[in-house]
């Protein structure tokens, strides 16, 4: 969706939002794939509200991107925008036990930062790509630890109320992959409380998990992370690979060598090819296994 043109492109200018025509979102997406449309970056959390009834207005439809580590977007012209927090110096500070951090943060750049303060807990969390908002609204995890065991309030822009509200931690519901905030809630800012620990015994366990995920998870290669959620006491991985699906492919679209439960985009993976494995491979799982894997991986389809 192409909006430069219009009125309402003059209005976000003096909100102090730059507007980017023409992005590929795959140069966006760590899978490479995603098709063209304009995007907005919101440099300031108090406009977000103005903007939001801009676009409302004007009818204009849109996504947030946070770190493109978890999406599988559509090809071809996209009928919305991308709005995005820009994520040069997001805000990350410290005071006690209490890290406030910008949604917009690296999530392993939080675990750094906050591991040089001598605070830690997050350890497992080191490798996993991604902004912290994205973190968020998924309840990260990796290696028994889950973000949301260590959130205490978000900072958020609800599009319910069209305002930003504080909730706290214990009003937010986080589950395997899953959260109780709602699709159009916008992460701003986090304030999480983490266990003290000198920086060298959170530096050895950072290391432990980074060796982990290098031998299991094909790092160099363009993926989501894992495509499906892992059901219920099983392991979507261990079935795909069981069904000798490594190397299994649509096009360009691949499964891991490496790790079952990570398609590749081998070089010019569609999202259409992407979508033809995955479906593929959960008719093949369910077939064998009477299991109906749900996708991890969130889809960004018209
Ligand atoms: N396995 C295989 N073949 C494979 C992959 C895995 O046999 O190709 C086996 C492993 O040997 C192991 C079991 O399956 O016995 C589980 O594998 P792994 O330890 O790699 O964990 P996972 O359940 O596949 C989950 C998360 C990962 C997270 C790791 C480490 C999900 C869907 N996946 O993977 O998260 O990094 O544990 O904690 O919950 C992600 O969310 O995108 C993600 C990659």
């Amino acid at each position: 969706m192409r909006i430069s043109e219009k009125p309402v492109a003059a209005r976000l200018k003096e909100l102090e939002v730059e507007l980017k025509p023409g992005v590929s979102l795959s140069e966006k997406t760590s899978l490479g794939i995603g098709g063209t449309t304009d995007e907005l970056l919101l440099r300031r959390f108090d406009t977000i509200p103005e903007v939001m009834r801009l676009l409302a207005n004007e009818k204009i439809s849109y996504r947030f991107l946070g770190g493109g580590t978890n999406v599988l977007v559509d090809d071809g012209e996209l009928p919305w925008i991308v709005l995005h927090l820009p994520t040069s110096q997001p805000g990350m500070r410290v005071e006690g036990n209490a890290a406030y951090v910008d949604a917009a943060a690296d999530l392993g750049g939080m675990v750094t930062f906050c591991a040089k303060h001598d605070l830690g807990g997050m350890e497992g969390l080191i490798g996993v790509p991604g902004s912290v908002g994205g973190a968020l609204r998924m309840n990260a995890g990796a290696y028994g630890t889950q973000i949301g065991s260590y959130v205490r309030e978000v900072e958020l822009y609800r599009a319910a109320s069209g305002e930003i509200e504080t909730v706290r931690g214990n009003d937010i519901r986080f589950d395997y992959r899953h959260t109780s905030f709602a699709p159009d809630d916008v992460m701003l800012r986090v304030k999480l409380e983490l266990p003290s620990n000198p920086f060298k015994e959170i530096l050895a366990g950072i290391k432990v998990c980074n060796e982990k995920r290098r031998t299991s998870q094909p790092l160099n290669q363009k993926s989501a992370g894992c495509i499906f959620k892992n059901p219920p006491g099983g392991s979507a991985g261990r079935m795909i690979d069981e069904l000798g699906l490594k190397g299994h492919r649509a096009g360009d679209a691949r499964v891991s060598d490496r790790h079952a439960n990570f398609f590749i985009n081998a070089g010019s993976a569609s999202c259409a090819d992407m979508l033809r494995l995955i479906d593929d491979v959960r008719e093949r799982v369910h077939k064998s296994f009477g299991v109906e894997l749900e996708n991890e991986v969130i889809l960004w389809k018209n």
